[in-house]
């Protein structure tokens, strides 16, 4: 039998992943025309389980297929470093194999600590390494994507991966650089004086896919594990998880299991595929999200809940008892922790589908 061709997992390229093409057309043609392609400085922005991180891997996949190198780092403390070991890495049986001579039996890193083994005390820079990487990928004519999954703003190597970065693409080097984050960090992080450079870079805003996306992801998966939903069954699904990609994936899956033996996923197995997808996204998801705030934070959700869409952050400040000055600090953190999102003009909404619905449950208990 085939397996659960579903991957309702953070960070797992989906089999059949939809309504991104035009985002995808652009970055991989960018390879193409490096250097010089506005989309090799890509930054994707998005609420959590919109399908960020599948898609850096899937792009570094593309790259990697038209010869470039990858390296994939989360934003963290170590992480320039990590970027060079991963390009050391991920280039040295390249440059062993095609500078026979002088780089047999040595790896790169081995390679450039010689050259300055005149002053055997100074360790060289980060960026000097790097550079001299670069130069043996250039003379082979490959290029380097790096990508930084989860940016933080606050995290000074990322300041400084932007500055050095910009050093690169000024001397026309082949190279990438596609970042991801929540859209609060990514705001905060384009305001930073440290980052500026970054300001310049495409702004690749990803959301739900929408009904016609989200059917064709279930349909064709869901063929990828044997089975079809009716036409009924399909409608149910994609209208209970509102084109969000990880909830089409959870959906999906729990949908495909209820199924059972059968070849078909009918009605019956879809509502009960629903529910419990429903309860897994409320206990994987949205209870582990609101367990990690404070008793503040939770207040100016339930405040906002109050409304039916969207809530000023003035309202939730009288309904609170409070100024709008210090509700703000609360409002700052939940929108770092990508619980609920800006709609400008002092306006927020809740970032995660059934968040709202889920509250007055998870307060009750
Ligand atoms: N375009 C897409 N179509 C279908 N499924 C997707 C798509 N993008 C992501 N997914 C699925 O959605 C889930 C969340 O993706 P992930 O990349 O972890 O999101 P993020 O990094 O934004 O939190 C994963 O299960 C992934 O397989
Ligand atoms: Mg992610």
């Amino acid at each position: 039998m085939a397996r659960n061709p579903f991957t309702p997992n953070f960070g797992q390229v989906p089999r059949v992943l939809a309504g991104r093409d035009q985002l995808i057309d652009e970055i991989v043609s960018a390879f193409d025309n490096a250097p010089g392609d506005p989309s090799l400085t890509s930054i994707l922005i998005g609420a959590r389980g919109t399908g960020k991180t599948a898609l850096l891997s899937l792009l570094a996949n593309e790259a990697e297929s038209k010869g470039w190198l990858a390296v994939n780092v989360p934003c963290v403390g170590g992480m320039l470093e990590e970027i060079f070991q991963g390009t050391v890495k991920a280039s040295s049986h390249l440059i062993c194999q095609s500078d026979e001579t002088k780089l047999t039996g040595l790896t790169i890193g081995q390679l450039i600590g010689l050259e300055w083994e005149a002053k055997p005390s100074e360790k060289p820079t980060w960026f000097l390494r790097m550079s001299a990487l670069l130069d043996e990928l250039d003379r082979r004519d490959v290029g380097l994507l790096i990508t930084v999954d989860e940016v933080r703003p606050s995290l000074e190597e990322m300041g400084l991966l932007a500055s050095y970065y910009q050093l690169f693409v000024r001397d026309e080097r082949k190279v990438a650089l596609l970042m991801a984050g929540l859209p609060s960090e990514v705001s905060l992080l384009l305001n930073d004086k440290s980052a500026s450079f970054l300001r310049r870079a495409s702004q690749y805003h990803i959301g739900d896919i929408g009904d016609a996306d989200a059917e064709l992801v279930l349909e064709r998966t869901a063929e990828e594990g044997e089975k079809a939903f009716t036409p009924d069954a399909l409608g149910r699904v994609v209208e209970a998880c509102g084109g969000f990609p990880y909830l089409i994936q959870l959906m999906g899956y729990r949908s495909w299991q209820a199924a059972g033996n059968s070849s078909t996923i009918d009605v019956e197995s879809a509502e009960r595929g629903i529910s419990r997808a429903r309860s897994d996204f409320e206990t994987r998801v949205l209870k582990a999200t609101l367990d990690e705030l404070s008793d503040k934070d939770l207040e100016f959700l339930c405040a906002m809940a109050q409304d039916r869409d969207e809530s000023r952050t003035s309202e939730i400040a009288k309904r609170m008892g409070q100024s709008t000055g210090y509700v703000s600090q609360y409002r700052r953190r939940l929108l770092e922790q990508g619980v609920i999102a800006s709609q400008g003009r002092g306006k927020v909404t809740f970032a995660l589908p059934f968040l709202k619905e889920y509250l007055k449950e998870y307060l009750g208990d």
